[in-house]
């Protein structure tokens, strides 16, 4: 009984939604809320051989007794949402937060359409001119909309009668708007605290903030990548990905970048990391389930990792599907 909140350490695409799939069926959480962000994450989880890919429902649906949550700081494209919930079968077990922001389609034209989210790069979901909006107090929210009733919900209250949470935040560290490569970044943060007060719970009801890491680097849109290979050379090392959102080629550095980790675990308080794509980094690593069963490279990989973090690294994907893991959690003394 633990609760858990997994954000991403890197420019987002760290695998999150294969992490929070496997702690959901595995932990089994009572509740799964979703903070951060909103339908500019695209999260991707392979489930026997099935995949599924998405940008609003929380990506622990697979299990399937656990009540779903849409905090008050997600950005609600209330056509996505509906065709997600649909899609994924989640009607009778949703709910959204009364208090939502939603994102009207002139959002959408507007990001579409203006000269600084084209310099950004931004993925066009009117994430930025929403976040504006709601400044402005201009903005629709979700109890606004007649499509939505019988979703909506005070979230906050279900989340805090549970100690038995999984917390999922979207986007990556380097993208947060406070402390991310701004202004090529998203429009608000998406540390964990930001996440926590989007999904409404407090700092102190935390037990673990897992800070998802891919084995290399990979970013989406503009803005600065250090180590940047040619993708030419990305697709040659296996390492060439497509956007879930958008289907752009992803940029590519092929090892991690330590300075901006070490700022991201430091920040979000991460105290666990889930290390994903070993297997892209160390083809041997492929589908093992047992850390011994690991090569000598990839151990010293990952015991590096930890020693220049100071943060154990509990979860090691090593395959899309979800249970393609090491899961060491325990024996790394982490509460589970
Ligand atoms: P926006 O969040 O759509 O405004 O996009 C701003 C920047 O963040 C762009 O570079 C996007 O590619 C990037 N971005 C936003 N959400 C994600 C995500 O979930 N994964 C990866 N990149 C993202
Ligand atoms: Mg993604």
């Amino acid at each position: 009984m633990a609760i858990n909140i997994v954000v991403g350490g890197q420019y987002g695409d760290e695998g999150k939604g294969k992490i929070i799939s496997y702690l959901a069926l595995k932990d089994k959480p009572k509740v799964v809320a979703r903070g951060g962000g909103g339908p500019n994450a695209g999260h991707t989880v392979q489930y026997q051989g099935t995949k599924y890919k998405i940008r609003l429902v929380p990506s622990g649906f697979l299990y399937k007794e656990a009540k779903l949550l849409i905090g008050a700081g997600v950005l609600i494209d209330v056509d996505v949402l509906l065709e997600e919930i649909e899609q994924f079968k989640v009607q009778d077990r949703i709910k959204v937060d009364k208090r939502a922001t939603i994102i009207d389609p002139k959002y959408k034209q507007e990001d579409a359409n203006s000269s600084i989210a084209k310099e950004i790069g931004t993925t066009k979901s009117g994430i930025g001119p929403a976040t504006a909006h709601r400044a402005l107090r201009d903005a629709s929210l979700a109890y606004s909309q007649p499509k939505l009733e019988k979703y909506l919900d005070d979230t906050y209250k279900i989340i805090n009668s549970y100690s038995d949470v999984l917390v999922e935040g979207s986007q990556g560290f380097m993208l947060s708007n406070l402390y991310g490569t701004y202004p090529y970044c998203t429009a608000k943060d998406v540390s964990a605290s930001t996440i926590c007060a989007e999904v409404g719970l407090g700092p102190r009801k935390v037990d673990n903030v897992i800070m998802v890491v891919k084995s290399y680097t990979t970013r989406v849109g503009n803005g600065p990548l250090k180590g940047e290979i040619d993708p030419i050379q990305a697709k040659q090392l296996g390492m060439d990905e497509y956007g879930t959102v958008t289907g752009r080629q992803r940029r590519v550095n092929p090892n991690l970048i330590f300075e901006e980790l070490q700022m991201a675990a430091s920040i979000n308080s991460a105290n666990c990391i889930a290390l994903t794509k070993l297997d892209v980094k160390f083809k041997d690593a492929k589908g093992i389930t047992e850390y011994q069963k690991l090569s000598k490279k990839a151990k010293e990989f990952i015991e590096d990792l930890e020693s220049k973090l100071d943060v154990p690294v509990g979860l090691i994907g090593t395959g899309q599907e979800v249970y393609d893991i090491i899961d060491v959690r325990k024996e790394k003394g982490i509460k589970v």
